[in-house]
Order: structure tokens, then C-alpha cells, then sequence
């Protein structure tokens, strides 16, 4: 499973991708808005320490305003990954810029036939939001899980790219279920290497080490 990082925290992927845990990025207007920097700087710097795709989300509402922000958005490189919501005109906009040969993400689906719709518009990834359904009482590994099947059962080349994803075992249950990218805030790519054991374990050792009265260096 691809790790993609959910922020447009420019440290912040730093510090992951020396450790080569990034393979690529995900932005939304929300994120533009805490990062506090321009969104066509900030995804510039991105898409400079990035090899893989990063997404930029146009933040019109009709099909022609989506296609025209999507094309200058890919401007600003060639890792760009046009990001566009889940709506009629979305799906509109997805089908002109994949046909372009431009790579979209369709993002803000919540069902499995919104997800098939994309897929037939030929969308490159389709981002299921699981927190936010989650958040409703609704498992949304449910919906990776039909995703999962429906894309298989017909050969969709559209990869299912987990969002919203707030927990390490939303990462765990994703990679389970065979989703082909997870979306993740920093964080919580981090928190995937606690484990109390560990902790306990370590904290043992370090405490007999001490009764050697050894030193390594
Ligand atoms: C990813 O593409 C989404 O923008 C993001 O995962 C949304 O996450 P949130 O529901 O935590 O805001």
C-alpha cells in the first residue's frame, strides 16, 4: 500500500520522506488554509521534494470552472494531481482532464456508487472519506471494503485511496482490505511505530544495561 501524507506542511513531509515513508501528497483547501501559505507556492515546494503525486484541489463548483482551475493548477509541475469533488460536474471535469492525460483525484465520496461512477469517468485515484463516515456512525472501511470488490470484479485501473484517515488502524484495516494508497495526516504515519510493549520492553533493557555499568561509545 502507498503511503500518501495528508498536510501541506512542508517540514512535516520533510521529516517522512527522509525516512522514505512518502509516496506522494494530498492537499485540500482546508489544509491550504492551516499551512497559512499561498497554494501555488506552497504546492510548487511540494511537488519539488515529491516525486510522486501530490494533489491540488480547485475549489470551483461547475464542470468548465473545475477543468480551467485543474489545468493551471498543473502547471505548477508535472507530479500534479488534479483534485475534484464528487459531484456531477465533477465527474464531468474528471472525464475532460483525464482525457487530457492529466492525473485525478476524485475526492469527497461517500458510497460505493459514487465510487463506480468516478471510476467510469476515468478517474486515477477516488478518495473515500472513512473518518467522516465514522463520525456518523457508519463504518467507513465498510465502504473501502465494497470498492475493493466492485473495482475488482470489473478491472477498474482507479486506485482506491483511503482519506480522512484518523487512526493507525485505519492504516492497518486499509492495507487489510488491499486499498492501493492510505492518505494520512503526519501524525498518525507516526503513531504506527508506538506500541506499549515496545516501550516496556526498551525501558527493561535500559535498566539492566545500567546494573552492567557498560558503555557502547
Ligand atoms: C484527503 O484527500 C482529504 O482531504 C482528507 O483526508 C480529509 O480528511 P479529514 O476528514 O480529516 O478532514
Amino acid at each position: 500500500m502507498k503511503f500518501f501524507v495528508d498536510t501541506a506542511d512542508v517540514a512535516a513531509i520533510a521529516e517522512l520522506n527522509a525516512l522514505g515513508m512518502v509516496d506522494g501528497v494530498t492537499t485540500n483547501p482546508s489544509l491550504i488554509m492551516k499551512s497559512g501559505r499561498d497554494i501555488k507556492e506552497v504546492t510548487k515546494e511540494i511537488c519539488e521534494m515529491i516525486y510522486g503525486p501530490v494533489s491540488a484541489e480547485t475549489v470551483a463548483l461547475d464542470a468548465d470552472g473545475m477543468i480551467a482551475e485543474g489545468r493551471e493548477l498543473a502547471k505548477i509541475a508535472d507530479n500534479i494531481t488534479i483534485k475534484v469533488p464528487l459531484t456531477w460536474d465533477g465527474l464531468k471535469a474528471c472525464k475532460v482532464l483525464t482525457d487530457e492525460g492529466r492525473m485525478v483525484n476524485v475526492t469527497l465520496c461517500f458510497s460505493a456508487n459514487q465510487a463506480l461512477l468516478a471510476a467510469k469517468a476515468g478517474a486515477t485515484f477516488i478518495s473515500p472519506f472513512v473518518g467522516r463516515l465514522d463520525d456518523l456512525n457508519i463504518d467507513g472501511m465498510d465502504l473501502i471494503a465494497e470498492i475493493r470488490q466492485i473495482y475488482d470484479n470489473y478491472g477498474f485501473g482507479t486506485e482506491i485511496l483511503v482519506a480522512s484517515i484518523r487512526s493507525a488502524n485505519h492504516m492497518k484495516e486499509a492495507a487489510l482490505i488491499g486499498a492501493d494508497v492510505a492518505t494520512a495526516p503526519p501524525a498518525v504515519i507516526k503513531s504506527m511505530a508506538n506500541h506499549v510493549m515496545t516501550d516496556k520492553g526498551l525501558d527493561a533493557f535500559l535498566k539492566d544495561w545500567a546494573k552492567t555499568g557498560q558503555k557502547i561509545l
